[in-house]
């Protein structure tokens, strides 16, 4: 699929079909995630690919019980490694870039995703404790960002967008 197609075709699923998805399809989107750029090239993240059903469940009662993340196929969780950007840049690292490095990485999960013909949703609304206990992650790691991937089971209404003028400033 065309790139543009891919950012036109992405809508957030909060609805998948039980299908689960093709280990080559998963390889594709963690090898996207890995070629993302990142601040220094510190790769400042973690990503947690969960397909277990008790802990889909578990990661949905602390996302405020959005229960499509328990739903989908698979659910990626995004953390930040502050230490690991920290080691290079300080508290710039720490605090800026090992999140921008997470986001990003989602991104390109997600992105990824779309084209290869799944659904996928962004979810950052959690519980940021209690999802690391759940997951049994190392205290320093920040959880970022969950991403929810499946085949769609619902075409999502497209949402609307500011104008140019006013989200850019050309000077
Ligand atoms: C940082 C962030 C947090 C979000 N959190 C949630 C969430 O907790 N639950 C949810 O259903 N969607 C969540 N979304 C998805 C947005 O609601 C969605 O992207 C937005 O409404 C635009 O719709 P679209 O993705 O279909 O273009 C989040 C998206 C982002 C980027």
């Amino acid at each position: 699929m065309d790139f543009f197609e891919v950012l036109k075709k992405r809508k957030s699923v909060r609805s998948y079909q039980k299908k689960p998805i093709e280990k080559e399809k998963l390889i594709k989107i963690m090898e996207a995630v890995r070629s993302a750029p990142s601040a220094g090239n510190l790769q400042a993240y973690e990503v947690f690919v969960v397909l277990e059903e008790g802990k889909k469940q578990e990661i949905s009662r602390w996302a405020l019980n959005q229960w499509f993340i328990a739903e989908a196929p698979v659910v990626f969780v995004f953390f930040a490694h502050p230490k690991r950007s920290a080691i290079k840049y300080g508290k710039r690292g720490a605090e800026f870039y090992c999140i921008q490095d997470a986001t990003i990485a989602c991104a390109y999960a997600q992105l990824s995703a779309v084209a290869l013909g799944l659904g996928t949703c962004w979810v950052g609304a959690f519980e940021e404790m209690g999802l690391k206990a759940c997951l049994s992650v190392p205290a320093d790691l920040k959880p970022v960002a969950i991403l929810t991937v499946g085949y769609p089971a619902e075409a999502p209404i497209p949402t609307p967008r500011r104008s140019l003028e006013e989200i850019f400033t050309i000077i």
